[in-house]
């Protein structure tokens, strides 16, 4: 609660209940609209702590009246007045204050403004773009102003519990050297250091592992990270993570630890999860949900029909599974009266996943089934599907064929949308764990492996015999912390031998000498006495935002950048002058 502690004002807004009435008090704060009523003035009055209702009469003092005629919309104003209750039929049950206002008998202008570009209210439809160029302005929206109380109260609450279970919070620097986590480095160059640059840590993941080599055991930190890389909705080029690494610890440690301080700042904002949370493998994942970030929300699982579509009469399908691919269908249940358009538009849905279509079939209440498909389908096969998928009439099934990954992405996506227009996505937060990622992946080229989480991640130890062999088939000691259909943290237990880290380091392409070069101190450390560690980064702007109900991390960052990367108020990035540049030994090509 924000308390008045200083010498200008006696109350803050949210004091003021029926308690006071009668108290003389001094607030102070911005003017969030004056009203002229029928020889009375009315002025809201906000300060970060809600917003009264302030009252002129010229009866009590002509001359605050006279003044109050005068001042505008985010004038800072200073008033002394009496609390009274508000006439009967007038309490206001919307507002903090809304049973009280104050009989202003003084009023001091402290500050005048411009007339704002938007107005400074809550439910804004301003475009987001000149919220961000006057965002300090847009800061003091009760609604922003309680975000940036909750991010707070959020990132209080973990240090308080990462302090209690032993953690201690170490920095590390930001002019670093490239830490690959996937994405592309901001590089700073160096006056110093002629053609040489720092490159922007995108995780503090090198530094807290070389943490544990120096026996801190138990690190976190509050982290900024960088990531050039393209923005959606919920990435940032800069954002913040809860680090944290252990040492001596399983898997089972790390998740467990996550697990009880995630419950103290649920339980910090008044919240609640049920722990130890579910751990779902990455296998099942891709498989029923189509996606490592399943939202668990809801059901409308994917449901493997190969078998029964391999020999079907519809040629998309038996053909798909003739090449090796899957048939997979979700149960829309209650779809069936769908309309044709709102079927052609989950079908641009998958096709924008790459699908090549999605059929489907209806169950209509009639009993019979109905659809472009439905014809190829014999008896048996339509009984076989009914079967699996637990069809009761109404029920609308939607088909994908083809590569498994294309299908379980683009039915993956259906699912979403099918969730939204069936309205079945309940109230709340459901997080669970998403374990035993492979080690590699293919690049998107395919073709080189690339680390599916980062190269410091170990291995299962029942895999190292085909680590170079067969590297598509390797596991990993891995978690992602999932929430809502968001990947809110991820983490793994790491190598801490150096010869394993090499071998990993080769498959991913990095010979001897690449190695060295990149990651020679890493290596070095290594052979220094390595703690057996592991850990893990959440990702405080999307936690925060889906506490908040939002569903952009931008409106949780106090000066967040445009999707395309830039801050509208400072005008950055922007060019450098010729003297800067030559000082950095730089020239624009
Ligand atoms: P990872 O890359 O998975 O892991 O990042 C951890 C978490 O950070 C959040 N996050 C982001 N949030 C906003 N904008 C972005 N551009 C962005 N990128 C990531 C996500 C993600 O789950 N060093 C490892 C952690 C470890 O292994 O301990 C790492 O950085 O919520
Ligand atoms: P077509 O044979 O192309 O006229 O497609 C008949 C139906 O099958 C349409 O509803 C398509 O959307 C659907 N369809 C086509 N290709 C696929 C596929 N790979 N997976 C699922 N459905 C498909």
């Amino acid at each position: 609660m924000l308390t008045p502690q200083y010498s200008i004002r006696s109350h803050v807004a949210e004091q003021l209940s029926a308690d006071l009435i009668g108290t003389t008090v001094t607030l102070a704060g911005w003017v969030a609209k004056r009203r002229d009523h029928g020889g009375l003035i009315f002025v809201d009055i906000r300060d970060r702590s809600a917003i009264v209702q302030c009252t002129f009469d010229p009866d009590q003092s002509g001359e605050a009246f006279a003044l109050a005629e005068t001042i505008r919309p985010e004038w800072v104003v200073k008033v002394t007045g009496v609390v009274a209750a508000r006439p009967e039929g007038t309490v206001n049950p919307h507002m903090v204050t809304g049973e009280v206002e104050v009989l202003v008998h003084e009023l001091e202008v402290l500050n005048r403004s411009n007339t704002p570009p938007f107005e400074i209210e809550d439910d804004t439809d301003t475009d987001e773009k000149i919220r961000m160029q006057w965002r300090y302005l847009d800061i003091r929206r009760p609604e922003m102003t309680r975000t940036l109380e909750l991010r707070s109260k959020v990132t209080q609450a973990f240090r308080s519990a990462l302090e209690d279970l032993g953690f201690i919070e170490v920095e590390t620097p930001i002019l670093c050297k490239s830490t690959p986590e996937g994405a592309r480095d901001f590089i700073v160059p160096s006056r110093l250091n002629v053609a040489k640059f720092y490159a922007l840590p995108q995780s503090p993941q090198l530094f807290k592992q070389l943490l544990m080599v120096g026996g801190v055991e138990r690190y976190f930190q509050i982290a900024r990270c960088f990531r050039d890389e393209d923005l959606r909705a919920d990435r940032q080029p800069e954002f913040t993570q809860v680090d944290i690494e252990m040492s001596f610890v399983t898997q089972d440690d790390v998740l467990g630890m996550t697990e009880e301080v995630m419950a103290r700042v649920m339980e910090s904002i008044g919240e609640s999860i049920e722990i130890p949370l579910q751990r779902m493998t990455y296998d099942d994942a891709m498989e029923r949900y189509g996606i490592d970030r399943p939202d668990i929300r809801f059901g409308l699982y994917l449901v493997d029909l190969s078998d029964i579509a391999a020999t079907c009469g519809f040629g998309v399908f038996a053909n798909a599974v003739k090449e090796g691919g899957v048939v997979k269908a979700i149960n829309a249940k209650g779809g069936a009266e769908f309309s044709r358009s709102r079927i052609d538009a989950l079908e641009q849905v998958a096709k924008e996943a790459g699908a090549k279509g999605m059929a489907w079939i209806a169950f209509s209440g009639d009993g019979t089934v109905k659809g472009p498909i439905a014809k190829f389908l014999a008896e048996e096969e339509i009984t076989a599907i009914r079967d699996r998928l637990e069809v009761q009439d109404g029920d609308l099934i939607v088909f994908g064929a083809g590569e498994r990954d294309i299908v379980n992405e683009a039915l993956g996506l259906v699912r979403l949308a099918l969730a939204d227009e069936l309205g079945i996505v309940r109230e709340g937060f459901a997080p669970l764990w998403i374990i035993d990622f492979p080690l590699f992946r293919r690049d998107d080229e395919d073709t080189r492996w690339v680390a599916n989480h980062h190269p410091f991640t170990r291995p299962f130890d029942e895999d190292l015999e085909r680590l170079e062999s067969d590297p598509g088939a390797v596991g990993s000691y891995s978690h992602d912390l999932v929430m809502n259909g968001f990947e809110v943290g991820g983490g793994t237990l790491r190598i801490h031998d150096a010869d394993l880290q090499r071998r990993v380091l080769g498959v991913l392409g990095h010979d001897e000498d690449a190695a060295r070069e990149q990651f020679g101190f890493l290596l070095e450390a290594l052979d220094f006495g390595a703690p057996p560690h592991g850990g893990i980064a959440l990702g405080l702007d999307r936690l925060v935002m889906l506490l908040a109900g939002h569903d952009s991390i931008r409106e949780v960052i106090a000066f967040p950048k445009t999707s395309s990367g830039s801050d509208p108020m400072l005008g950055a990035p922007d060019s450098v002058s010729q003297t800067q540049l030559k000082e950095a030994h730089l020239r624009i090509d």
